[in-house]
């Protein structure tokens, strides 16, 4: 199954991406990770993204476009993938509509005032892409599933994530219609106070998994 994950930052993609990642066997390609990881690494991808990831502002088409092309040749993605964060603008899914054939288009909504106290309360793992919230933290400054220090991203400042949510309403939400247009789209309420757990049951009936 090739799936997209669409939704406003904060509305999950990245947390179910990773547990149907491990139930179904294939991987998440998350462009938002694979920024971050060559932020890290000061490559001259990582140095040219900063300053569009840090300001909130979406990267340039042409760069995404190139990654995730090429991320979709590797062996792992034969069986199938999830985009978690691309495409981003009709001319992202344009482009991918010439390299790759898509099942599904999930559409994950959550309201805006949760979407800040979530992202506010967020803190990551810069090595697996582990996300989390300090809320059921307890304390633990450290990723359970590598060890690795957990971070907050810079973008995770307020202002920034308001700046966030209008790039996501102007140029991202226009999609949920695209893929409507194609058949392609499931649109999964999350309950804002329901457990991930909870939701995670809703993303799997949504996508017929029994
Ligand atoms: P990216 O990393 O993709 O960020 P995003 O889309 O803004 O999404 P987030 O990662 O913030 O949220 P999420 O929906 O994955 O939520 P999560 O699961 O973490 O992109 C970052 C930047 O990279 C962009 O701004 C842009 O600059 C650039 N970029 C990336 N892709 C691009 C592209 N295609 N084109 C151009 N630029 C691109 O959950 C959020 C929090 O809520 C977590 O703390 C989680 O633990 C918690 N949570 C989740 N579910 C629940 C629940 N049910 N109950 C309680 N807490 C919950």
């Amino acid at each position: 199954m090739n799936l997209i994950f669409l939704g406003p930052p904060g509305a999950g993609k990245g947390t179910h991406a990773q547990r149907l990642m491990n139930e179904l066997g294939i991987p998440q390609i998350s462009t938002g990770d694979m920024l971050r990881q060559a932020m890290k690494a000061e490559t001259p991808l990582g140095l040219s993204a900063k300053k569009f990831i840090e300001a909130g502002e979406l990267v340039p088409d042409e760069v995404v476009i190139g990654i995730v092309e090429e991320r979709l040749k590797a062996d792992d993605c034969k069986n199938g993938y999830i985009l978690d964060g691309f495409p981003r603008t009709v001319a992202q899914a344009e482009a991918l509509s010439k390299f790759a054939h898509i099942d599904v288009a999930l559409n994950l909504s959550l309201a805006d005032d949760v979407i800040i106290q979530r992202l506010s309360g967020r803190r990551v793992c810069l090595k697996c892409g582990g996300t989390y919230h300090i809320s059921t933290l307890n304390g633990r400054e450290d990723c359970a599933n590598c060890g690795e220090k957990l971070v907050q991203r810079k973008d995770d400042s307020p202002e920034t994530i308001q700046n966030r949510l209008s790039v996501y309403a102007a140029q991202t939400a226009p999609l949920i219609e695209y893929y409507q247009q194609k058949g392609l789209l499931h649109t999964v309420e999350c309950d804002a106070s329901a457990s991930v757990e909870v939701n995670y049951q809703k993303v799997r009936k949504a996508l017929g998994i029994e």
